[in-house]
């Protein structure tokens, strides 16, 4: 038997993600080496002291091109996935890059322009196509249970502890909407579960910004997308729900109507709920800045409702789990798996912005629209 070589890790961002998937790493056989990159100094150290990790640095450049490094993992803010990944693209390594693969579509086209020229394997976190109850949708869609796809409609409910998270480390907002942020892992799944027959022609979008307007985003945006042979799909989301509602993320319905067949899925998370005198905190609890999300009290809780998985024991068990022990499969056997790719995580972006654009304008959006046309618009 040949030995493989052990695959040197580089994790940049140590917030609740790269917290995630770097321990993972560290119980993973053909990962070697882990070298961490957080430009807070105490998230880093903390994380590499807390899974023993083999090297940190603040710089996150210094980090992805040393000798040691293999691949990366690009955990950083939503809005900071560009120059660390363009960083490891340059070095060759493959790469997992949380979504969304940028926060402007011409940075997205340049992202993915360098991945294909320089060959590189790179999927994008779009963790919830780890779940069973997905995989055997998207299977049932591709062997013909339901025939041709006609119509979907997906509805995605958030707490707004979510985008109070997400904006907490940033001013500007411009373009973290409900779509950009979160609703790209819904379209993300019907886009994926469509297959070849989610091919948009055009998109009508409507958004509210009522009860969010002082964090700097929307609280909703609704929209019908046509495809290229009239059938429709029906993306909305909501991200403004009371802190208080028992789903601590996302609940979602999806339902998909074929030819010959329907799936609806049920995803709010209702099938176990806790009711307790004891306040629940918030799932999420990044470390450093938390302002807007430890002093809410929940009494009620609709358990497995935060995405990534659950603690158990101190570890994450769920859908992030799979997700990340499939890529290090991915990067250090050769496994095919479901991730996301590049491709489809810039078309994701491509569609969500295009969804805030036909909102802003009011106007139908025709498909597919260029990254320069779709910034300046919503720039304007
Ligand atoms: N796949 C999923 O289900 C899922 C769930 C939540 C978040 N996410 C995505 O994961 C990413 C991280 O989210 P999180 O919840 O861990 O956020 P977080 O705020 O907990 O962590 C982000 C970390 O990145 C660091 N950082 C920001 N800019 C940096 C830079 N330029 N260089 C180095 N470090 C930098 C911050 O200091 C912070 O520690 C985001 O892109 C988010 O959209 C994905």
């Amino acid at each position: 038997m040949t030995e493989k070589k052990e695959l040197g890790l580089a994790v940049v961002g140590c917030g609740v993600v790269g917290r995630i998937r770097a321990t993972l790493a560290k119980d993973y056989p053909g990962i070697g080496w882990i070298g961490l990159s957080d430009m807070n100094e105490d998230v880093g150290q903390k994380l590499k002291n807390d899974i023993n990790a083999d090297y940190y640095t603040n710089d996150f450049r210094e980090l992805i091109r040393r000798p040691e490094v293999d691949a990366v993992i690009v955990a950083t803010s939503t809005w900071a996935h560009v120059e660390p990944t363009l960083t490891a693209v340059e070095q060759g390594h493959k790469l997992f890059i949380e979504k969304p693969l940028a926060t402007d579509a011409r940075q997205s086209l340049e992202i993915l322009s360098a991945i294909e020229s320089n060959d590189i394997d790179a999927v994008i976190g779009y963790t919830q196509r780890f779940r069973r109850r997905f995989l055997v949708v998207k299977e049932k869609i591709q062997s013909g249970q339901i025939g041709e796809f006609n119509c979907a409609v997906v509805r995605a409910f958030m707490n707004r502890m979510a985008p109070t998270g997400e904006t907490r480390l940033t001013q500007d907002r411009r373009y973290l909407t409900p779509m950009v942020v979160s609703g790209t892992h819904s379209l993300d799944m019907a886009f994926w579960l469509m297959g070849d027959a989610g091919k948009p022609v055009s998109i009508y979008a409507r958004s509210r910004d009522v009860i969010m307007k002082e964090l700097g985003t929307k609280d909703a945006t609704f929209g019908l997308f046509t495809m290229e042979n009239g059938s429709m799909f029906s993306m909305n989301i909501c991200w403004a729900l009371p802190k208080e509602w028992p789903g601590a993320v996302y609940g979602l319905e999806i339902g998909i109507v074929g030819t010959e067949g329907v799936i609806d899925i049920e995803d709010t998370h209702r099938d176990v709920i806790l009711a307790t005198e004891n306040p629940q905190g918030p799932a999420y609890v990044p470390d450093g800045n938390t302002k807007g999300l430890t002093e809410v009290q929940r009494n009620v809780d609709f358990l497995t409702s935060f995405p990534p998985g659950d603690i158990h024991d101190g570890e994450l068990w769920g859908p992030m789990r799979e997700e990340t022990n499939s890529w290090f499969q991915r990067i250090y056997s050769g496994k095919q798996t479901p991730h996301a790719t590049a491709v489809e995580g810039h078309r994701n972006l491509m569609l969500t912005m295009a969804m805030d654009l036909s909102a802003k304008r009011g106007t139908e959006i025709k498909l597919p629209i260029d990254p320069d046309e779709l910034m300046t618009g919503l720039d304007e």
